[in-house]
C-alpha cells in the first residue's frame, strides 16, 4: 500500500525547519505558535466544515462571516470587505468583470500578473498598455509615472478603469496618491493590485496603503505578507464609483461554491493579530532590518536595494520589508545564490533573477532569521569564485494587437520556427526575468525585433517564461 504521497512529503520537508524568507507570511506556522495556541488550536482538523446552521454563507453573508467582513473592513478603512478563497488572482478577474463590459477598454501596466490578462480575457475586455520605468543597471521594473496614466487616459477617453501593481515583485512603489488623482479627475476607477502589500497599514514607516491613497478597489494576498493560510487573500472598496451588487456577483461567479471555512478563518486571524500585535510585530520586523542592513553595509560586494532609488524612475517609496540581495559584483548571479542559499544553509528566498534574490520578510520572522541570513551571505561571498553576469538590454517597445486577448485565447495555435514568425500573430507569452515585463502577448504582432532580442536573451541564458519550447527553437502562432 503507497502512503499518502503529498502529505508524506510535506511532513519530511517541515522537519528540515527550513528558515522562510518566502511566502506564506505565517512563516511555517510560527506566528501562530508565539501566541501558544490562542489563535490556531493543534488540530484543526475538525474545523473544516461547510454551510450548516451556524456557519454563515461567503456569497451571501448574514452572521460570523459578515461580522468578520466588517472587522476587516474597518481595519484595513475600506468601505466594503470581501474575503476571497481563490486568492488575488480571482480579485483581480472579478473586479475587472466589475468595472468594465466586453469590448471596453482598461489601461493595464503591462507588469502585471497574469491573473489581471486573465481577467481581460474572461470579460472580453481590450487592453491599453503602459509600461513601467526600467532600472539600467538592474533590469528590475520600477514605477509608473502618473503622467504616463494621464497620457494614456486623454489618448482614450473611453477607458473605463486603471489596473496597477502596487508595490510591485521587489517592494518598488509609483505615486499611488498622484495615480489616483488623475483617474479620477477623469472619473475612471483605479483598480489596485496590491497582493504584496496587505501589510502597509501597519507601519507609518512602509508605503501609504492604496485604500488610504483613493484607490476604489484594492486585492490584496493576505496570505503573502500577513499570517493567513495560501490562497486566502481580501478585496476592499471604497468608492461610489463601484457596483457592489454587480461585483457580488462576479465573485460568486469566479469563486468555488464551497468555500474552505479553514481559508475564511484564517483570514479572520490574520486580520485580529494584526489589529491586536501588528504595529508592534511590525516595529520589531523593522528593527531586524534594520540591524541587517547595517551589518550588510559593511560587506563589499553585496548590494540591498534602498531608498536611495526613490525620486528616480517613477519610485515613490519602496517597501522595506521586501529584501533584494545584489552579488553580481561578487559574480554571483541572483539564481546562483539562491540555491546556495537553499542547498548549504536552509534558507528558502521568494525568488532570484540574474542579478538579485528576493526575500520576503513578515510578522513571522524573527531576529534569529536574520543572523541566520547574514551569516550565510557572508560565508557565501568568502567561498564563491567569480564569473562575469551579463544583462541583456531590455526591450521597452509595446507591439502592435492584432487581435483581442479573449480571442487570441480560443483561437487554434501551431508552433513554428521563430525565423518564419515575422508578421505572424503571437498565440503565447514571452516574459523574461528580468524585468518580467512581456515582450510579446497572445494576440500581439511578432516582429524581427523581438525575434532578434529573443535570440539574444537565449545566448545570454537569461530566464523566460511563458513559452511552451523551452529551447526557444519555436513559437506558437495563431
Ligand atoms: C502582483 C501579483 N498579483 C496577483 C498575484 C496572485 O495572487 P494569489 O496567489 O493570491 O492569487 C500574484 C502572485 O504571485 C502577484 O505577484
Amino acid at each position: 500500500m503507497k502512503d499518502a504521497i503529498i502529505l508524506s512529503k510535506l511532513k519530511k520537508l517541515s522537519k528540515e525547519n527550513i528558515v522562510s524568507f518566502h511566502i506564506p507570511g505565517h512563516k511555517n506556522g510560527k506566528i501562530y505558535q508565539r501566541y501558544n495556541k490562542k489563535y490556531f488550536p493543534e488540530s484543526i482538523l475538525s474545523l473544516d466544515v461547510t454551510e450548516i446552521p451556524g456557519t454563515d454563507n461567503l456569497h451571501n453573508p448574514e452572521e460570523m462571516i459578515k461580522e468578520a467582513q466588517d472587522q476587516a473592513a474597518k481595519f484595513f478603512e475600506a468601505e466594503h470587505t470581501f474575503f476571497l478563497i481563490n486568492g488575488t488572482s480571482t480579485g483581480n478577474i472579478s473586479a475587472l468583470m466589475t468595472v468594465a463590459n466586453p469590448n471596453e477598454k482598461v489601461i493595464v501596466a503591462r507588469d502585471c500578473h497574469k491573473s489581471v490578462m486573465h481577467g481581460l480575457i474572461l470579460g472580453g475586455l481590450i487592453p491599453v498598455y503602459i509600461t513601467p520605468e526600467v532600472s539600467k543597471e538592474s533590469n528590475i521594473p520600477m514605477g509608473i509615472k502618473p503622467e504616463k496614466i494621464e497620457k494614456a487616459i486623454v489618448k482614450n477617453p473611453d477607458v473605463k478603469a486603471v489596473i496597477l501593481t502596487y508595490p510591485n515583485y521587489y517592494g518598488i512603489c509609483s505615486d499611488i496618491e498622484a495615480i489616483a488623482n488623475i483617474v479620477h479627475k477623469y472619473e475612471k476607477i483605479l483598480i489596485v493590485d496590491e497582493a504584496h502589500g496587505s501589510h502597509f497599514n501597519l507601519s507609518e514607516d512602509l508605503p501609504i496603503p492604496a485604500i488610504k491613497a483613493g484607490a476604489d478597489i484594492v486585492v490584496q494576498s493576505i496570505h503573502k505578507t500577513l499570517p493567513s493560510f495560501t490562497q486566502s487573500s481580501m478585496l476592499h472598496v471604497k468608492s461610489n464609483r463601484v457596483d457592489i451588487e454587480r461585483l457580488r456577483f462576479m465573485l460568486m461567479m469566479n469563486q468555488s461554491s464551497s468555500p474552505s471555512y479553514l481559508l475564511m478563518s484564517s483570514l479572520d486571524v490574520a486580520r485580529a493579530i494584526s489589529e491586536n500585535e501588528g504595529k508592534s510585530l511590525m516595529k520589531e520586523l523593522l528593527e531586524s532590518i534594520d540591524y541587517f542592513h547595517e551589518k550588510i553595509a559593511n560587506e563589499e560586494g553585496i548590494k540591498v536595494l534602498d531608498k536611495n532609488l526613490i525620486g528616480k524612475y517613477g519610485v515613490k517609496n519602496i517597501d522595506k520589508t521586501r529584501l533584494v540581495i545584489d552579488m553580481t559584483k561578487l559574480g554571483i548571479s541572483g539564481i546562483t545564490l539562491d540555491k546556495l542559499l537553499r542547498e548549504r544553509y536552509k534558507i528558502q528566498m521568494e525568488m532570484s533573477d540574474i542579478n538579485n534574490v528576493v526575500a520576503v520578510c513578515t510578522i513571522g520572522n524573527d531576529r534569529k532569521d536574520f543572523e541566520k541570513l547574514l551569516k550565510a551571505l557572508i560565508n557565501i561571498k568568502k567561498e564563491i569564485t567569480y564569473k562575469k553576469i551579463y544583462l541583456p538590454p531590455f526591450f521597452y517597445h509595446v507591439p502592435k494587437m492584432k487581435i483581442t486577448p479573449r480571442d487570441a485565447a480560443f483561437r487554434k495555435k501551431t508552433a513554428i520556427n521563430f525565423e518564419e514568425s515575422i508578421g505572424k500573430i503571437s498565440g503565447e507569452y514571452i516574459i523574461p526575468y528580468p524585468p518580467g515585463i512581456p515582450i510579446l502577448c497572445p494576440g500581439e504582432e511578432i516582429t524581427d525585433e523581438i525575434i532578434i532580442y529573443i535570440k539574444s536573451l537565449k545566448e545570454r541564458g537569461i530566464n523566460i517564461i511563458g513559452m511552451d519550447d523551452v529551447d526557444l527553437e519555436k513559437i506558437k502562432v495563431i
